[in-house]
């Protein structure tokens, strides 16, 4: 079934059209990856999917429900979440704080969600009571990844959350992806990480001047030599 499904979305900002006319589909409990290069649409992409931006054209469904032009507050309660690259902690808030503002249209008791995340990720645990400041960058990002599933999310669409991090580093956090979707969670990837990118998920597409370019299993696309070679490092 798929969970995601874009239809010949353009979007952009201001006068400035972005992403021209793209189609794509994330099947449900399947990781799919977003490659391309800097400038590519990409985040552009994911925030005319989760709504920050309003698409010009074309369509955008979420289980099948018609969610283009929906703003981001009605789409996370559909069951969608969106890790954005940067700002997507509170600083000043301690780890618990986080994790508890993530949980914030929930009414029901959030204690339990709450220990599964930090069994995810237990180097949280211990810092449960610093603040976000404080992490390191790796630690950041998994309490970004932890407070975007305090809501339990169906999908998850992550801004390349590998960026910036030392390679011990990386490796936890794709072990992670991989766990996640272990456990259920569609997951939209995107990531300048491809090789890695690509070994964790069944399928992938490539974004260049805000055109799709390619397409395919990962598998197919780890064994492509012109993939190889322009998007690789081959
Ligand atoms: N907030 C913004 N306002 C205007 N232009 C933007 C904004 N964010 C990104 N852009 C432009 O949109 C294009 C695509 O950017 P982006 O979607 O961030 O690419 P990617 O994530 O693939 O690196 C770039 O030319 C970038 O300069
Ligand atoms: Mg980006």
């Amino acid at each position: 079934m798929t969970i995601l499904r874009v239809e010949k979305v353009i979007s952009g900002y201001g006068a400035m059209e972005v992403v021209h006319g793209l189609s794509l589909e994330v099947g449900e409990g399947q990781i799919v990856s977003m490659l391309g290069p800097n400038g590519a649409g990409k985040t552009t992409l994911l925030r005319t999917i989760f709504g920050v931006l309003k698409p010009w054209q074309g369509k955008i469904y979420f289980k099948g429900e018609d969610i283009s032009g929906l703003p981001p507050e009605r789409i996370v309660r559909l069951g969608m979440a969106y890790i954005p690259q940067e700002y997507n902690i509170f600083p000043s808030l301690t780890v618990q704080e986080n994790l508890e503002m993530g949980a914030f249209i929930r009414e029901d008791d959030i204690g339990p969600r709450m220990e599964e995340i930090y069994e995810l990720f237990p180097d949280l645990t211990d810092r449960r009571r610093s603040r976000a400041e404080e992490l390191s960058g790796g630690m950041r990002q998994m309490l970004a990844i932890g407070r975007a599933l305090m809501l339990n999310p169906e999908l998850l669409l992550l801004d390349e959350p590998s960026t910036g991090l030392a390679p011990f580093l990386v490796d936890i956090i794709f072990d992670r992806i991989e766990r996640l979707n272990e456990q259920g969670v569609t997951v939209f990837l995107v990531e300048q990480n491809a090789y890695k990118a690509l070994q964790i998920s069944d399928r992938a597409y490539v974004l260049e001047g805000g055109e799709k370019r390619a397409e395919g299993s990962a598998r197919e696309m780890l064994e492509d030599e012109e993939i190889g070679r322009l998007y690789l490092g081959r």
